[in-house]
C-alpha cells in the first residue's frame, strides 16, 4: 500500500513537471485561433539573473515571458514562497544571494498596487484575526489547510488559477476530499428559485470567483507600476505604537540611506514604554518592495533572540508608514507601528495613561513627544472641556509630566491633546464608570515551545 503510494506521488510529479510547468504551451495548442487568448497577457522579465536561475524549467517565449512567471502577480512573501517550493519539491538549484536579487526583481516587476495589498495585509503583518472573506464558497474551499490572506494576495490569469488548483490536487491528492471536489452524486433537482442545480466542484467555483475577482492585468497595477520609484526615507521619524499586555509605546526613528542601494535603509530606533517607563534601543535593516512595501529587521544590541520583523506600508506621500514589528517564532508575539516624519516641529505622540475618570484631582498624565519646548506652562498645554491643568512637574524635549483636574460635570469621551499647538487626536478618554472588562486576545494560548522556539 505505501509503496505504491510512494510509486503514484513520483509518478504524479513527473507529470506536474511535463504538463503543469509547460501550461501555457499546452493550452495554447487547445484554444482556438479567435479567442482573446490569456497568454497575450503575460509580463516579460527582463532580469537576466531570473532568466538563467528559472529558465531551465519555464520555458521563455518570444516576447520575453516565462511559463507560469510572467502570469501571476504577489507580494514579497507570495514569491519568496514560491521560490522556497520551487527549492523543495522542484529541485531549484539557487545560492541565497541570487534568491533575494530574483525576489526583489519579481517582487517590483510582479508585484501588487497598495490598493492591492492593503485588504490582505493581516498576512503579511501575521495578526491573528478571524477573517471573514466575502465569497462563502470560496473561503471553504481556499482556507481549510492555509489562511485566506494567501489567496487574496495573489493575481493570476484564470489559466493560472487553475493550475494552481492543479497543483494542489498533484501534490496534494488529499485535497479533492478535504475541500475541492464535492462529494456524493450530483442533485437533479431544481433549487427553490426553480432553476437547474449547480452541480460544479467546490473548485470550479472557487476558480471561476478568483479569475473574476483577483486577474493578472487591473487598472490599479498599471497605474502604480508606471508611477512606481524607491521612496527617499531618510530622516528622523516619530514612532508610536501598542503592544498586547504592556501598552502604549513611544519614541524615534532615524533612517538612513544604505550607500549604493536605492531602496535599502539602515534603522537606529529607540522608544519607551509609556506605562513601565522600559527604554529599548534597537538598530535594523530594511528594504522597501514595489515603491511601498518594506520589509526590516531589527535587533537589540547584537542579540539574535530580540529580533523583530517589521512589515509596514508606506503611504504615497512619504510620510508616513505604518504595520507590524513582531517576532516571527511566535506571530502573538508584536506590536502595531505608526511612524511619521518629523521636522523641527513639536509633535505629540501621545500619554502614558489615557482614561481620565471624572472628579478626579491632581491626576498624574505623562506626555510624550518629539521636539516639545524646553520650558512648559499649564496654559500651553489643552486637554479640552472638563480637564485642568494645574501644574507642570517636568519637561524635556521628549516628554512633559503634568497633573490635571477632571471636573465632577466633565462630558464622558474622548479629547484631542494639545502641546504648544501640536495636537494629538483623541489622545484621552474621560470616563465616569467601567462598564465592562475586555481581555484581548479572546483566544488563550497554552505554554508551547522548548527546544525549536522560546517557551510562551
Ligand atoms: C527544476 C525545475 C524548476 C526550476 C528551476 C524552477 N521551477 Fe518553478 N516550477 C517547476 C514546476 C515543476 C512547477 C509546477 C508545479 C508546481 O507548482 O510546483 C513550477 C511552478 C512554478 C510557478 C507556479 C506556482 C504557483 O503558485 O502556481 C511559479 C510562479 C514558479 N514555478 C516560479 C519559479 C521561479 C521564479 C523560478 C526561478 C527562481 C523557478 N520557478 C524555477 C519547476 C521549476
Ligand atoms: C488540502 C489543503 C489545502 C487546500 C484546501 C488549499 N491549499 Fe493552497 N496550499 C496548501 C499547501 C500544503 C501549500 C504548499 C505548502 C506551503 O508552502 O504551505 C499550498 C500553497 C498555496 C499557494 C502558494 C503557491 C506557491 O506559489 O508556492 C497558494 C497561492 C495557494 N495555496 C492557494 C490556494 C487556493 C486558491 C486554494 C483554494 C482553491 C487553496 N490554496 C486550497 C494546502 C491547501
Amino acid at each position: 500500500m505505501r509503496a505504491g503510494f510512494v510509486i503514484s506521488l513520483a509518478a504524479m510529479a513527473l507529470f506536474l513537471h511535463a504538463h503543469i510547468v509547460r501550461g501555457q504551451e499546452q493550452k495554447k495548442a487547445e484554444t482556438p485561433a479567435k479567442e482573446e487568448k490569456p497568454e497575450d497577457e503575460g509580463i516579460p522579465i527582463t532580469s537576466e539573473l531570473v532568466q538563467k536561475s528559472c529558465s531551465s524549467c519555464h520555458k521563455i517565449d518570444e516576447k520575453k515571458r516565462m511559463s507560469r512567471i510572467s502570469y501571476r502577480r504577489t507580494t514579497p512573501e507570495g514569491w519568496q514562497q514560491t521560490i522556497k517550493r520551487m527549492v523543495s519539491l522542484n529541485k531549484l538549484q539557487i545560492e541565497p544571494e541570487a534568491a533575494r536579487a530574483v525576489l526583489k526583481y519579481l517582487s517590483n516587476s510582479l508585484g501588487l498596487a497598495p490598493e492591492e495589498a492593503r485588504p490582505g495585509a493581516f498576512e503579511v503583518e501575521k495578526r491573528m484575526i478571524d477573517y471573514k472573506y466575502s465569497d462563502k464558497d470560496t473561503e471553504q474551499v481556499c482556507s481549510k489547510c492555509h489562511s485566506m490572506g494567501r489567496v487574496m494576495l495573489q493575481r493570476r490569469t484564470k489559466e493560472e488559477w487553475e493550475l494552481l488548483v492543479a497543483m494542489h490536487r498533484g501534490y496534494y491528492p488529499l485535497s479533492d476530499f478535504q475541500a475541492f471536489r464535492r462529494l456524493g452524486p450530483p442533485q437533479t433537482e431544481p433549487g427553490p428559485d426553480g432553476r437547474p442545480p449547480d452541480n460544479r466542484h467546490p473548485m470550479e467555483k472557487a476558480v471561476a470567483h478568483l479569475s473574476s475577482a483577483f486577474p493578472l492585468k487591473t487598472a490599479e497595477w498599471s497605474a502604480w507600476s508606471a508611477n512606481m520609484r524607491p521612496p527617499r526615507l531618510q530622516g528622523r521619524w516619530a514612532l508610536s505604537g501598542y503592544q498586547l499586555g504592556k501598552g502604549p509605546v513611544y519614541g524615534q526613528v532615524v533612517i538612513s540611506p544604505v550607500a549604493g542601494a536605492e531602496d535599502a535603509f539602515a534603522t537606529e530606533i529607540r522608544y519607551t514604554y509609556a506605562r513601565s517607563g522600559q527604554q529599548v534601543a534597537r538598530a535594523g535593516k530594511a528594504l522597501v518592495y514595489t515603491g511601498f512595501q518594506w520589509r526590516g529587521r531589527s535587533v537589540e544590541g547584537a542579540n539574535d533572540a530580540t529580533a523583530l520583523r517589521e512589515v509596514m506600508f508606506l503611504e504615497r506621500d512619504w510620510s508616513s508608514l505604518s504595520g507590524r514589528w513582531f517576532s516571527g517564532a511566535y506571530d502573538e508575539t508584536g506590536m502595531d507601528v505608526q511612524l511619521r516624519r518629523i521636522g523641527s516641529d513639536p509633535f505629540v505622540l501621545g500619554v502614558d495613561r489615557g482614561a481620565l475618570k471624572t472628579s478626579s484631582v491632581r491626576r498624574a498624565v505623562k506626555i510624550f513627544g518629539v521636539n516639545l519646548p524646553a520650558t512648559l506652562a499649564p496654559s500651553d498645554i489643552d486637554f479640552g472641556p472638563g480637564i485642568k491643568v494645574t501644574r507642570v512637574t517636568g519637561s524635556s524635549a521628549e516628554s512633559a509630566t503634568v497633573e490635571v483636574d477632571v471636573a465632577r460635570d466633565a462630558p464622558v469621551g474622548a479629547r484631542d491633546l494639545y502641546v504648544s499647538g501640536a495636537v494629538r487626536q483623541g489622545a484621552v478618554v474621560v470616563y465616569d464608570k467601567v462598564d465592562g472588562l475586555k481581555v484581548t486576545p479572546l483566544a488563550g494560548l497554552a505554554r508551547i515551545g522548548g527546544i525549536n522556539f522560546p517557551k510562551q
